[in-house]
């Protein structure tokens, strides 16, 4: 029997036994497929095999004859080691199934839920329960969907700290292609997707199959290419030993894995997750306010007088939200001492937050403030009364990553101190934001002897969705030393994400365009930094800067003090142009593309209307004259005007004259993108903004 889900552009097609489960296809929508079209890909046998060729079962057990990684593993300490899991019922709609599985002998009840939405995007959650006496060790369960033959290369990312989600793209050979994180949380170098596609595939062409695991611990993302030729994608949760151990009647529920295709190229993956997260409940709705983040202004100098005289100047610049960062709590007038204790130090805020807070909020702005609830220091009030809070392996000190800890949020006790601290605080003045940082990977994630990710995991996300229920209103930015916690499980609990701790725009110009490939740039921070680059000692023009973080949830990160007359001119004009234009850029589809040294990024309405581009020259280009640049994704038909920005672009071209066009045109959208725009030579380092309407 056949089951064909359909939606949004995608086919995924089942093919159900008596016995079993495979998954026929995923990826291009097929019109009606039936037991004729299918029997199309039934193989040969080859000599040397088994007398089976099962293809893409989808629990793919060695007892079937499959030959590479199996969905489950786990054992009954050494035994029921090999699964034979029937399919006992399923239960499927035209966007839906639901598969129930039972091995008798393993003593296990396993269901798999797929659901294809309006986007084409395809969620997979399994749970495993154990229906047998005695203990089940499970190793791990992974979801996993067939990929074609024609997907011959993989893009992952890979990356540190200020150098996050960096594209690394390869030939898929015979084995495993593999990207694992085991430090506790997504990390810097998490592959927020793993992409398979073909050669040929780019920006706005070619076929692109990409999976995401929706989770903020470890992680696993495979490519599994067999001698068969079998290619399959799957991913999952990588569990530490005895992580999961399920009593009988106890399940284990995989994080959801998410699994789009595309047949327009990486954009077309881009836009169908920017669909599906835009149309959830919990996506934030109110328009994104520009914020000033106070770290890079005064780090940890904290004074009043000072951060009054910044909050001023940034209502007058037009800021809309200004978040106190590290700094302002126990101990901490330094990152040696004092996480833990979060209660706002006399030293330095002698009348508490309030003044401050009254001040930003009299000028018509929110206050944030900034806050590390799953660390601890040793040199805090609450290491001392609680040593046992920590997660270490019993008996020894786990190694320190910032001179930090970090604290067992899965004890109640550590949990409830953490949520009361952090509630008290936000209760004590009008704190409607959050910014949450987590600075060391987790090196040793024990609970009383037992590994514990999976649960710090959830305690977390716990932690979070109680202080925002305890606080209508409150909104939840998630950092990790800059961007190091940022994916797809986070995003149901964060409305706000801290992209990167690298604020040169140079460095960042990658940094967002990859970080935006399944995350949308209203959940993306991307901050106006200091005229001279604290991480690289770099100089950039205000208007590269400003340039730099309009595509995101904008702010700015930099004492604005000291900004001269013509950069405050230029963050005005900025902070103008993100208001007027912040709800097309928080909507519609993107479009991306590399000409010569420059990058092509923009954003076009839903309906086609209005787009917003900018054409960023990162090194010089290589020809006499600068390319011609494509703009595609216009309505064919219409013909726009399309007008520079010139007050926020850059005015320092190399060559003696503009292009013929500059610095408006009118022209039909099949020409913008067959023939597109002459560009003019920029120096490195400049870029330029166009705003296009359809007349
Ligand atoms: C790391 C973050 O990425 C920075 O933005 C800042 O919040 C510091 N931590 C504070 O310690």
């Amino acid at each position: 029997m056949l089951i064909q889900l359909r939606n949004g552009g995608t086919s995924v097609v089942f093919r159900a036994t008596d016995e079993t489960l495979e998954i026929a296809h995923w990826g291009a929508e097929l019109g009606d497929y039936n037991e004729q079209s299918i029997a199309s890909t039934k193989r040969s046998i080859a000599h040397g095999d088994l007398d089976v060729n099962p293809r893409n079962l989808i629990l793919r057990e060695h007892s079937r004859g499959w030959r590479g990684h199996p969905a489950l593993r786990g054992h009954r300490s050494g035994k029921s080691v090999s699964n034979y899991f029937e399919l006992i019922k399923h239960k499927a709609t035209k966007d839906s199934l639901v598969a129930h599985f039972e091995d008798k002998l393993a003593g296990l009840l396993l269901t798999v839920n797929y659901k294809l939405d309006q986007f084409g995007i395809l969620t997979i959650e399994s749970t495993v329960t154990n229906n047998s006496d005695g203990d089940y060790f499970l190793e791990h369960l992974l979801n996993w969907l067939p990929l074609p033959q024609q997907a011959n290369e993989v893009l992952d990312f890979y990356g540190h700290w200020s150098k996050e989600r960096q594209p690394q793209r390869r030939q898929i050979g015979y084995g495993l292609t593999t990207r694992e994180g085991f430090e506790g949380r997504s990390g810097h170098d998490y592959t927020i997707a793993q992409i398979a596609l073909n050669s040929s595939t780019y920006f706005q062409s070619g076929e692109a199959w990409a999976m995401s695991v929706a989770w903020s611990g470890n992680n696993i993302h495979h490519i599994e290419k067999l001698i068969d030729d079998n290619i399959s994608i799957g991913a999952g949760e990588y569990l530490l030993p005895g992580e999961i151990i399920l009593a009988k009647g106890e399940s284990y529920t995989t994080p959801k894995v998410i699994a789009a295709y595309s047949n327009e190229g990486l954009d077309g993956i881009t836009n169908r997750h920017y669909g599906r997260l835009r149309a959830r409940e919990n996506h934030p709705k109110r328009p994104r306010p520009l914020t000033l983040n106070l770290w890079e202004a005064v780090y940890f100098d904290h004074n009043f007088e000072k951060l009054s005289k910044i909050v001023e100047k940034a209502a007058e610049v037009g800021v809309e939200r200004v978040v106190l960062d590290d700094g302002w709590f126990g101990a901490r007038r330094n990152d040696k001492q004092g996480l833990g204790d979060w209660v706002v130090s006399k030293d330095v805020w002698p009348n508490g937050l309030k003044p401050l807070a009254d001040l930003v909020t009299s000028k018509g702005m929110e206050f944030g403030l900034w806050f590390e609830g799953e660390m601890v220091q040793i040199d805090s009030d609450l290491y001392r009364a609680h040593p046992d809070w920590l997660l270490q392996e019993p008996g020894r000190m786990p190694v320190f990553g910032r001179n930090q800890q970090v604290l067992d949020l899965t004890k109640a006790g550590a949990f409830a101190h953490v949520l009361e601290q952090v509630d008290a605080v936000l209760k004590s003045c009008k704190i409607s934001y959050i910014k949450w940082d987590h600075n060391r990977s987790i090196s040793d994630p024990i609970s009383d002897g037992r590994p514990a990710v999976h649960n710090q995991t959830k305690a977390l996300y716990r932690l979070f969705d109680e202080l925002k229920k305890r606080n209508p209103g409150l909104e939840i930015e998630s950092c990790s030393s800059g961007g190091g916690r940022i994916d797809l499980g986070m995003v149901e609990h964060a409305d706000r994400f801290w992209t990167s701790d690298q604020n040169d725009p140079l460095e960042r110009q990658t940094i967002q365009r990859w970080t935006g490939m399944v995350i949308p740039p209203e959940l993306l921070g991307t901050h106006v930094g200091p005229t001279h680059g604290h991480q690289t000692h770099r100089t950039a023009d205000i208007s590269f800067r400003v340039l730099n973080a309009l595509f995101g949830h904008a702010g700015i990160e930099w004492n604005i003090l000291e900004a001269t007359d013509h950069e405050l001119k230029v963050l005005k004009e900025f902070a103008n142009f993100y208001k007027t234009h912040r709800a097309l850029i928080h909507s519609g589809n993107v479009v991306r593309s590399e000409i010569g040294n420059a990058y092509l990024y923009g954003t076009i309405a839903q309906d086609k209307s209005e787009a917003i581009f900018t054409y960023m020259q990162l090194g010089s280009f290589d020809g006499f004259l600068s390319l011609s640049a494509q703009l595609n994704g216009f309505d064919p038909n219409q013909t726009y005007r399309v007008t520079v920005q010139e007050k926020l672009s850059t005015h320092d071209l190399i060559q003696r004259t503009h292009p013929g066009w500059w610095p408006s045109l009118e022209i039909r959208g099949d020409q913008l993108a067959k023939v597109g725009l002459e560009m003019p030579g920029l120096r490195p380092e400049q870029g330029l903004l166009l705003h296009l309407k359809r007349l």
